[in-house]
C-alpha cells in the first residue's frame, strides 16, 4: 500500500503527508516546489526523513502517469493547486493546473487500474454569495453557483470524477474547505485568520483583508479527514462539504484578544466578505465515513498561537 500526495509541499497537504507517516503509511510525495520548509515547521525530523519527494508539474501527463505506475500508487490524495487569487489573474494557467492536473490524475489512476478511490480538494468556492441560498444550511444537493474561475474549476472537477466513476468505475470523494487555518497557512485569499494568528504570537500589528463570516477549519482536522476518506469504503463520486466553526471576523478579533490579551488592538478589519455561501453541513460526509474530527475552535486557535510562538 502506497500512497501519492499532490500538492504535498502546501498547507493541507504537509498536514495530510505528516499524518500518514505518523500513522505508518507509505508516501510519495509531488509538487512543483521542492521545499519541504512547511512540514519541517510542523513535524519532527524523523516524519521529514521519511518522505519520498518527488518534484513535478501536475501540468505533465506523461509524469504523472509514469509516477503512479512505476510507485505501484495504491492510494491517492490529490491537492495540487493554484489558489483564487492566481486563478483570477490567469484563467488559463489556472485551469492547465487545476483542472488538466486534476485529469491527469484521473487518467494515471485509470491507466494504473488502482482500484482504491481518489481523495481530492474541491473547494466552498463551488458555491455562489450566501444570499443565493436564503438562511438554511446548505447541503450538497443545491445547485452550485460559482462566481470565481477557481470554483468553476473545483465544479468541473467534480463532474470530471462522475464521469470516471461512471465510465471506469473510479470511486472518488471531493472535500470542499471552506478556510483552512493553522500553520502551514500562509498562501490564498482566506489566509488571513492565520496569519492574524500569527502576528499575535509576535505581537505585531495585522488588518485582516476580509470582512464578515468564514467557516474555519483546522489544519490538522482538514488533513485528517482528508485521510479518513481515504481508507473509507465508500464506493461512487462523492463530493462533500466541510464544517469548522462559523465566525465572524469581528468575533475572530475578539477571541484572539481574550486568548491574548497583551495583544489587544494590534488586529483590525477591512476589505469585502468573501462571495461564497458559509452555512456548510457536513452531514452527508459523515453519513458517509462516520463521525470526523472538529477541533473547538478556541482550543485550534490557541494551538495555532502557542506554535507560533513557538516558533518565534
Ligand atoms: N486552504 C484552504 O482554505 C482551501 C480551501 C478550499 C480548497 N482548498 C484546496 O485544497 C488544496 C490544497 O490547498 P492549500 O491551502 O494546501 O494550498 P497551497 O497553495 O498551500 O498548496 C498547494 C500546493 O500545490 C502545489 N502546486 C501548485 N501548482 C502545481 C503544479 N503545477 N504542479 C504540482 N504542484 C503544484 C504548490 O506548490 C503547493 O505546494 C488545493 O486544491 C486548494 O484549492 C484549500
Amino acid at each position: 500500500m502506497k500512497t501519492l500526495v499532490t500538492g504535498a509541499q502546501g498547507c493541507i497537504g504537509s498536514w495530510v503527508v505528516k499524518r500518514l507517516i505518523e500513522g505508518g503509511h507509505d508516501v510519495v510525495t509531488f509538487d512543483v516546489n521542492d521545499s519541504l520548509a512547511r512540514l519541517e515547521m510542523i513535524s519532527d525530523a524523523a516524519v521529514v526523513a521519511k518522505v519520498d519527494r518527488r518534484v513535478g508539474n501536475i501540468q505533465d501527463t506523461a509524469v504523472v502517469k509514469k509516477l503512479v505506475a512505476d510507485e505501484q500508487i495504491t492510494h491517492i490524495v490529490h491537492l495540487a493547486a493554484v489558489l483564487m487569487p492566481f486563478c483570477a489573474k490567469n484563467p488559463v494557467e489556472g485551469a492547465l493546473i487545476n483542472v488538466v492536473g486534476t485529469l491527469n490524475v484521473f487518467e494515471a489512476a485509470r491507466e494504473a487500474g488502482i482500484g482504491s478511490r481518489i481523495v481530492y480538494a474541491s473547494s466552498s468556492a463551488v458555491w455562489g454569495p450566501t444570499d443565493e441560498y436564503g438562511e438554511g444550511e446548505l447541503t450538497e444537493d443545491l445547485p452550485t453557483r460559482p462566481r470565481t474561475h477557481y470554483g468553476v474549476y473545483k465544479a468541473a472537477n467534480e463532474g470530471n470524477a462522475k464521469i470516471y466513476f461512471a465510465n471506469d468505475g473510479i470511486s472518488s470523494i471531493g472535500l470542499r474547505p471552506w478556510t483552512v487555518f493553522g500553520p502551514g497557512r500562509d498562501a490564498g485569499l482566506t489566509a488571513d485568520p492565520t496569519l492574524a494568528m500569527r502576528a499575535v504570537a509576535r505581537r505585531q500589528p495585522f488588518q485582516i483583508r476580509l470582512s464578515g463570516h468564514m467557516d474555519l477549519q483546522y489544519t490538522q482536522d482538514v488533513a485528517d479527514i482528508f485521510i479518513q476518506c481515504l481508507f473509507s469504503e465508500a464506493t461512487g463520486a462523492h463530493a462533500f462539504n466541510l464544517r469548522g466553526d462559523v465566525i465572524s471576523m469581528e468575533d475572530l478579533v475578539a477571541m484572539l484578544e481574550e486568548i491574548r490579551p497583551e495583544a489587544k488592538g494590534l488586529i483590525t478589519v477591512a476589505g469585502n466578505p468573501v462571495p461564497v455561501a458559509y452555512r456548510m453541513s457536513d452531514a452527508a460526509l459523515v453519513n458517509t465515513v462516520g463521525a470526523v474530527p472538529r477541533t473547538p475552535l478556541r482550543q485550534a486557535v490557541r494551538a495555532t498561537i502557542d506554535k507560533f510562538e513557538a516558533l518565534g
